[in-house]
């Protein structure tokens, strides 16, 4: 089948989609968007997640046919053209992107989080980031990467 869509503000058109295939493998393999991970592909780590229509969901999740003209953003649309994402940048600059295959996950929930709750706990980090699973960082520098990106992002 064909599969229009648009993809970080680009309308975008994939041919002989089978309607098995799941949004991720459309994005990575299909549309040249390799930024969005492939780890479990079961709905289990949130290497996937990228907002559909707004809403964060892991993209392995959701068949191709379901995002028929729907707005996909991924990880790579967060940046703001040549410029990181305040998010992206404070992950990179406290560490908490290590061997970063979970890393554009949790900068796809961690921009969700920050536009809902602009200044949140730790607890609050916890409980929106509880959907991806890091194997490398023992989260603090996770914490610190959405504390600092929360600050620069209050005083932008
Ligand atoms: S690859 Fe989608 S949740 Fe793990
Ligand atoms: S940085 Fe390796 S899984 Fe998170």
């Amino acid at each position: 089948m064909r599969l229009n869509l648009t993809v970080n503000g680009e309308r975008r058109q994939a041919d002989g989609v089978w309607e098995g295939e799941s949004l991720l493998y459309v994005l990575r393999e299909r549309l040249g968007l390799p930024g969005s991970k492939n780890a479990c592909e079961q709905g289990e780590c949130g290497s996937c997640s990228v907002y559909l229509d707004g809403v964060l969901v892991c993209s392995c999740l959701v068949l191709a046919g379901q995002a028929e003209d729907s707005e996909v953003v991924t990880v790579e649309g967060i940046a703001e053209g040549d410029k990181m994402h305040p998010v992206q940048e404070t992950f990179v600059e406290t560490g908490g992107v290590q061997c970063g295959f979970c890393t554009p996950g949790l900068i796809v929930a961690t921009h969700d989080l920050l536009g809902r709750n602009p200044r949140p706990t730790d607890a609050e980090i916890r409980e929106a980031l509880a959907g991806n699973l890091c194997r490398c960082t023992g989260y603090e520098k996770i914490l610190d990467a959405v504390h600092l990106a929360a600050e620069r992002m209050g005083a932008a």
